[in-house]
């Protein structure tokens, strides 16, 4: 386990050395996704850098973490349009090789890990994390053996995204995520932690007891798992 402490800036440039020196080794690799305010300087720096032509996405295959039960791809709030907009948009990816869990049709959740083992796995896989301690939408409480799946969202979890929508009545209720041992299948992984609200969470993630509890304590369990913070993510440790 890594831990690279640094300002906002900082930590985005070099978690996106991360892909550089991936992509440099493996150009067809594949991606894991997150969404959320926390990567978004990530990929405004993989932006950069694939419009400098330092990195190319030409080959590159993406898996997103989770998605919003009963939002297409065209509401705003959906996460494939977050990708779209926050990333794809930007790189040479081509889009026919994005995946993002299907909000609509959830009865073919599980099928995602058939589709990303057939893709080789995931290489390097990038993590926000809730107050709550949840990874993708894995709640306290997920079994580690869990695969992508249907989840009740917290009330909690739905009041913090409510900010992203007029009220918190339109924040849906479930959402389609990875499970903890699809994630934890990842090569790499990398976590994003950025404010003072994520201080204790973060404290709990690296120095508590490994618990699903706190689901991304697991990651402790993890051989190549490096935890970006910016100075307050960092500040109880
Ligand atoms: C999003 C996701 C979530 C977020 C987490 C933190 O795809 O999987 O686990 O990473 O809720 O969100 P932000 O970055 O908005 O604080």
């Amino acid at each position: 386990m890594k831990v690279i402490i640094g300002s906002e800036k900082e930590i985005a440039e070099k978690a996106a050395q991360q892909y550089v020196e991936l992509l440099k080794r493996k150009p067809n690799a594949v991606l894991g996704g997150a969404t959320g305010s926390t990567p978004i300087g990530l990929y405004k720096e993989l932006a950069r850098l694939n419009k400098e032509g330092v990195i190319s996405f030409k080959d590159v295959k993406t898996f997103n973490l989770d998605e919003y039960v009963g939002l297409d791809g065209s509401h705003d709030q959906s996460y494939r349009y977050f990708m779209n907009e926050n990333l794809f948009k930007h790189i040479d990816i081509d889009i026919k090789n994005t995946r993002v869990p299907d909000g609509i049709n959830t009865a073919v959740a599980a099928d995602y890990d058939k589709e990303i083992e057939a893709a080789g796995g995931v290489d390097l896989q990038v993590l926000g994390i809730g107050v709550d301690g949840h990874i993708g939408f894995d709640e306290p409480g997920t079994p580690l053996d869990s695969i992508t799946h249907v989840v009740e969202l917290e009330q909690n979890t739905r009041e913090v995204n409510s900010r992203f929508f007029n009220s918190i009545d339109e924040v849906p209720t479930h959402a389609v995520t990875m499970g903890i041992k699809t994630i934890m299948h990842a090569r790499s992984i990398i976590l994003l932690a950025i404010g003072k609200s994520k201080a204790e969470i973060i404290k709990k993630t690296l120095q508590g007891p490994i618990t699903t509890d706190v689901p991304a304590s697991i990651l402790q369990l993890h051989p190549d798992v490096t935890f970006y913070l910016d100075e307050e993510a960092a500040s109880l440790l």
